[in-house]
């Protein structure tokens, strides 16, 4: 009874997909028992709402039911799946335009009962080596490779890409660290990419002032500090165009360790970096940047210029409050000997 209103439903409300899409998500209901108790009453809103007005692209099969349901369930696997797929914000994303299968090569066929995609063996391959930072669906992860081949090359050579792959750690940066959600990405320019002038120190940040992650890679600690105080950090807050992120001096995708020859901060590398912005950098000027904490003279210095300024401000607080209670005392003194 149920899945007959369904079909009508499906068959009948205007939304704008061929009648051959819909009879295909009629058949991916069907051929689903377990879907027909958790999902009806999630699609039968879905239908409803769906009539997006776009074209119907394949993701519209997925979303049917992935913009209608909310919250997080166990899979199979025991991960926890964030069920909903916000379909407007997926369209307005950089992959709008794309089928959710382009990246869900497992889920081509019958979405969820037999997984069955073709999955290329290059990336079948990739998925396994990063599988520790997925999850849910490694394979999606790896899928970023069939369109940004070149950039993928990039990170899994760099410091983050060699801990996840050789150290075998989840601890370095892949894709969705920096970009974010893998269905709401937006241009690095746009402000609301969390890779964007505006919010590129704290994504860095989560991880680069994160003291489990310091201490583990012995990593300096005062990093975030030191470029949030610099004359660099300071021109980026107050919204100086030119003022360098943390990727102008580190690159974004070929990120490296600092004792590492390639490294943009490494020796000489470092007139190259700095040069960019300041014409004619040399060697005396490129080591006036660093994240190291201040030594020990300048640090006990400026201790020591803080004790003094207070010591001296209470010494004044004092004074003008023991000059005050002898006027009041005198004062008194003064009314009282007039009485007598
Ligand atoms: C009939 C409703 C329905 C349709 C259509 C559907 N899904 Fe799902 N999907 C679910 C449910 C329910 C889950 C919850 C987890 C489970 O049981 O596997 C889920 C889970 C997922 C997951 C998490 C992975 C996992 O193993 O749990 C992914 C990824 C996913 N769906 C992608 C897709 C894609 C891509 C499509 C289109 C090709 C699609 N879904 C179509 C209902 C649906
Ligand atoms: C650009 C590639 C890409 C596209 C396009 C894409 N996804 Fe995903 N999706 C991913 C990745 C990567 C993950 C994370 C997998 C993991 O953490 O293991 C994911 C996760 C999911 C999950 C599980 C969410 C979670 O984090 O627990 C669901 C459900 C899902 N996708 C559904 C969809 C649907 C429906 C579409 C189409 C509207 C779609 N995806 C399009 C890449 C993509
Ligand atoms: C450590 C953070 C970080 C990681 C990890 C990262 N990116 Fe980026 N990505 C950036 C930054 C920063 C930019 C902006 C670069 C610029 O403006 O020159 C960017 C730009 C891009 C661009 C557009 C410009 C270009 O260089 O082509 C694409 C596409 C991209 N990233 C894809 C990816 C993919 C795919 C992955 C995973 C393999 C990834 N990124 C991993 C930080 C990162
Ligand atoms: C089927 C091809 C395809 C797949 C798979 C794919 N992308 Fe893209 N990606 C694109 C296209 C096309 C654009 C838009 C390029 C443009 O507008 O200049 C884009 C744009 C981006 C951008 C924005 C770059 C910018 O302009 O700042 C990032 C970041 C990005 N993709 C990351 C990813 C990640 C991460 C994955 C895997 C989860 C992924 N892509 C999977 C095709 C793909
Ligand atoms: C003006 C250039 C510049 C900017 C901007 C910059 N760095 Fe650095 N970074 C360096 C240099 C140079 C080194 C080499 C070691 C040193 O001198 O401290 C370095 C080293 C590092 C190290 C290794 C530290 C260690 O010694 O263990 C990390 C991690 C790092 N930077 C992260 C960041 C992050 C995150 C940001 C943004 C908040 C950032 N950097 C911004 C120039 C820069
Ligand atoms: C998900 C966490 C994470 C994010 C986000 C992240 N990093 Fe890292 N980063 C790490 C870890 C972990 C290491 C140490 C890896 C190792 O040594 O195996 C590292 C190492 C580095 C190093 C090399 C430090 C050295 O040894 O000299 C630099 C430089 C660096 N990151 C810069 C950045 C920049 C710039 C960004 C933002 C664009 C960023 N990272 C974002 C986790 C992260
Ligand atoms: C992306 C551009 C960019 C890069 C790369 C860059 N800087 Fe700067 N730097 C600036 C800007 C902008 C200012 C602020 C200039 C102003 O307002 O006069 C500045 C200011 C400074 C100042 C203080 C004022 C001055 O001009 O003396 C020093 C010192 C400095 N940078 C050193 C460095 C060093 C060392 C490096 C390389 C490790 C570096 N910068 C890399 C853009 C950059």
């Amino acid at each position: 009874m149920v899945s007959q209103l369904l079909k009508y439903i499906i068959l009948t409300k205007s939304f704008s997909c061929s009648l051959e899409q819909k009879s295909h998500i009629i058949e991916v209901l069907m051929s689903n028992s377990r879907f027909l108790f958790i999902v009806v009453p999630l699609l039968f809103l879905a239908v409803l709402v769906m009539p997006n007005p776009g074209a119907c692209q394949e993701s519209a099969n997925c979303l049917a039911c992935h913009s209608a349901m909310k919250g997080k369930i166990k899979n199979a696997g025991g991960a926890m799946v964030e069920l909903n797929v916000d379909a407007d914000k997926f369209g307005a994303s950089k992959h709008g335009a794309l089928s959710c299968t382009d990246c869900h090569m497992r889920f081509a066929d019958n979405p969820h009962s037999t997984p069955s995609g073709d999955v290329p063996q290059a990336v079948l391959a990739l998925s396994s080596k990063i599988a520790s930072k997925f999850k849910v669906d490694p394979v999606a992860g790896a899928a970023c490779s069939t369109c940004h081949e070149e950039v993928y090359k990039m990170v899994l050579g760099s410091v983050h890409g060699k801990n996840i792959v050789d150290k075998h750690q989840m601890d370095g940066a892949l894709c969705l660290d920096c970009h974010g959600s893998p269905h709401y990405i937006t241009s690095v320019k746009d402000e609301s990419s969390p890779m964007s002038r505006k919010h590129q120190v704290e994504t860095c940040g989560k991880c680069h002032g994160d003291k489990k992650i310091i201490e583990k890679y012995k990593l300096e600690e005062n990093v975030m500090e030191s470029y949030e105080e610099s004359f660099h950090g300071r021109k980026l807050f107050l919204g100086h165009t030119k003022a360098p992120t943390c990727s102008s001096c580190h690159s974004s995708h070929d990120i490296r360790s600092k004792t590492d020859p390639a490294s943009p901060v490494f020796g000489k590398n470092k007139l190259v970096t700095c040069g960019k912005c300041h014409k004619g950098a040399n060697e005396k000027f490129v080591p006036a940047i660093t994240h190291k904490r201040p030594g020990p003279i300048p640090h006990y210095g400026e201790k020591l210029l803080i004790i003094l300024t207070i010591g001296v401000f209470a010494f004044i607080v004092i004074h003008v409050l023991l000059e005050a209670f002898a006027d009041i005392r005198d004062a008194i003194f003064r009314k009282k000997e007039e009485e007598e």
